[in-house]
């Protein structure tokens, strides 16, 4: 089976690597390897593929941004998969079409993306997973002002990135027909209590309470998964050792 991984970065990799140990040839294209999802023809790119796994992102809480760009990506994609008879596994996040946390722009943009899929994509499976272990690291990276970094009030059910990539590995080589696939991991917790269990370097980490509405929902369990999710380990404190062993 050969699959295309779209996006870079820590994700694509992971979901690189889960494919290959099934047995699959796996490609990874994003901008680092001359792809680009808003530019290029994306059917001339992806020809061969039986399975396109998206997991492209752009970070930003601008609304209009978010969705112009999840929707270009997807729509490219959706079309990509449409005419090569292609598989779509769209990788997007628990909770994110939520009502409530549609203030968010970052949420407002995957909503509509997943809009666009569902409109556009003739064989579709959304494999949503809660926040990864290494989000700790990436809101660092994001929230970074100075010497400082923005930690916002979440409370959440975070799950390992292997974890997620390797059911996303089965969903693409057991072929399930499920729509939707919620994954989330084993306890409730805040990204405030994860991040303080990490270590970061020269950065110093500071908890921020969101107002309104949306801080509320973040901070109540918006973000957590319902009954129906499959929970993976391993937990947060023993991911983070395995890491430093
Ligand atoms: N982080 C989490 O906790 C989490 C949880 C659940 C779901 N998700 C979802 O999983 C997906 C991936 O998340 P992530 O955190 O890995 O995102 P990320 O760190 O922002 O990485 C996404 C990758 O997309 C690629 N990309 C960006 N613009 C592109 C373009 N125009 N064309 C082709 N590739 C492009 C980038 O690679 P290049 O720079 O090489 O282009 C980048 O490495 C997102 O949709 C996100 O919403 C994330």
């Amino acid at each position: 089976m050969r699959v295309a991984v779209i996006g870079g970065g820590v994700s694509g990799n992971a979901i690189v690597r889960a494919v290959e140990a099934r047995g699959c040839s796996a490609t990874r294209l994003s901008r680092s390897t001359g792809f680009d999802v808003l530019r290029d023809d994306a059917r001339a790119a992806l020809a061969g593929a039986d399975v396109i796994i998206e997991a492209t992102g752009r970070f930003t809480t601008n609304r209009k941004k978010a969705t112009a760009f999840f929707t270009g990506s997807t729509r490219a994609l959706s079309l990509a998969s449409r005419d090569l008879g292609a598989r779509h596994v769209l990788l997007s996040i628990v909770n994110c079409t939520r009502p409530e946390v549609q203030g968010y722009g970052y949420f407002a943009g995957k909503t509509a993306q997943e809009q666009a899929a569902l409109a556009a994509s003739p064989d579709l499976t959304i494999v949503r997973s809660t926040q990864w272990h290494e989000f700790v690291h990436q809101n660092l990276e994001r929230m970074k002002v100075g010497s400082i970094s923005l930690v916002p009030g979440m409370t959440i059910a975070p799950v390992a990135l292997e974890a997620v990539a390797s059911v996303l590995a089965d969903v693409t080589v057991a072929d399930r027909t499920d729509a939707v696939i919620e994954i989330a991991g084993p306890e409730t917790t805040t990204l405030w209590e994860m991040t303080k269990a990490a270590t970061h370097g020269s950065i110093t980490p500071v908890p921020v309470r969101i107002p309104g509405r949306l801080g509320r929902a973040f901070r109540d369990g918006a973000l957590l998964p319902g009954a129906h999710a499959e929970v993976v380990g391993p937990r947060f404190r023993d991911w983070l050792a395995a890491q430093s062993s």
